[in-house]
């Protein structure tokens, strides 16, 4: 089997990032010695039929004594009341601080069961085997689990980091186009934040799941790992550095927000149109390089994401979603971009130069 490793460098919680074709069934060479005795994996309906058994065995050949529970598929599971059920299912079958929680699935199973691992008994292990684009180049590295509340998203979690993140690209090939293209649009996140590391077009490798390369799709994903390992391994409690991750997130959140998260956009669709936003907001305050959000604009247009709202939601629900972000000091806070593209985060931004920014995104 094809694989890459990366080091997400954090003392004493450092841990790998595995990369390649087929690890699911050699998950026990590569999980190496542990503590653990018994395992509870996690995963969800849609997932666990596809790859459960793989995963499952594979634990067992590591002498794990093995059980499987698995959730309805989809944000609304990211709930305190899915964490407490699991919580009581770790409590009644016994297993221990030392024991291991297997999170199999897209960001909604890792984030609810990273979420579950942390405070069950104040900390148990948890190893991350996503198998969503989206969790492979983002969600599954760095340690950021979380359930969502009636009012907000994300807004109960913790820092909690895996043991380790296996990321097998062959599991990509049964999602869809569209949850396909959403991971790509943290991919292209990542092609503008670090676009030296970045020497062929991303079109080029990378446009539709039904005719990528396998071996291509591995090294985008681990390249996209190994940036993102670097910037947690600098800022794992995102006091810093970490907050450029979330370039295009201040107005793709706003945009998940006011349409209620009802699937009018996926994650990676609001990013999307967000870090256009972010490219129109970098040239208005003169800090982008000129012409930054056309770029951007034909980057996401060739992997086939939308660069704007297709039915736009006011600003003044937009600007009232923007004012809940977690980022916020001193008025709304962006990750911009600046004339050599390097990305930094402003604060203190005018509403009225927001708004034309929405305008420009829109019209
Ligand atoms: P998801 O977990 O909802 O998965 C999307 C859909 O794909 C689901 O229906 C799922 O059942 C299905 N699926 C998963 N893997 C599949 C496979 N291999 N084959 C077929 N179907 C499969 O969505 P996601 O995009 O993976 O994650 C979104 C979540 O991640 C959001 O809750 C977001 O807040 C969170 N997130 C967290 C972080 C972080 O740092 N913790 C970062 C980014 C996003
Ligand atoms: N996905 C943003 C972060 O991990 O910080």
């Amino acid at each position: 089997m094809g694989l890459e490793r990366t080091c997400v460098e954090l003392g004493p919680r450092s841990y790998s990032v595995f990369v390649g074709e087929g690890l699911l069934g050699g998950i026990d060479e590569l999980l190496g010695e542990g503590d653990w005795r018994r395992a509870l994996v996690v995963t969800d309906d849609n997932v666990g039929p596809l790859y459960a058994d793989t995963v499952t065995g594979s634990l067992r050949r590591a002498g794990l004594e093995v059980a499987l529970n698995s959730i309805e598929p989809g944000e609304n599971s990211k709930s305190m009341h899915e964490a407490l059920e699991l919580i009581e299912l770790l409590a009644t079958s016994g297993m221990t601080r030392v024991d291991l929680l297997v999170a199999l699935g897209g960001g909604v199973v890792g984030d609810l069961a990273g979420f579950v691992a942390s405070v069950y008994k104040r900390g148990m292990p948890f190893l991350q085997v996503p198998t969503t684009l989206m969790a492979q180049v983002d969600s599954s590295i760095g340690g950021k689990t979380g359930v969502n509340l009636d009012c907000g998203k994300n807004l109960v979690g913790t820092f909690h980091q895996p043991v380790a993140v296996i990321s097998d690209v062959e599991t990509l090939s049964t999602l869809s186009e569209r949850e396909y293209r959403s991971g790509m649009a943290e991919v292209a996140k990542y092609s503008f934040l670090r676009p030296e590391m970045w020497p062929t077009p991303l079109a080029e490798s990378a446009v539709s799941l039904k005719g990528v390369d396998k071996a291509q799709l591995a090294k985008v994903v681990n390249r996209c790992a190994a940036i993102k390992a670097e910037i947690v391994s600098g800022d794992e409690c995102d006091t810093g550095l970490r907050a450029v991750l979330n370039y295009g997130h201040t107005l793709g959140h706003a945009l998940e927000a006011a349409t209620g998260y009802d699937g009018t956009y996926t994650h990676g669709e609001a990013v999307s149109i967000g870090m256009v936003y972010a490219g129109i907001v970098s040239e208005e305050i003169g800090s982008g390089p000129p012409g930054v959000a056309d770029r951007h604009r034909e980057v996401l247009a060739s992997l086939g994401l939308p660069t704007t709202p297709r039915t736009p939601p006011g600003f003044d629900a937009v600007l009232d979603a923007m004012r809940h972000d977690k980022k916020n000091r001193d008025g709304i806070t962006m990750v911009l971009i600046d004339r050599d593209n390097n990305p930094f985060v402003r604060a203190g931004l005018e509403t009225g130069m927001l708004k034309c920014c929405y305008q420009r995104l829109v019209s």
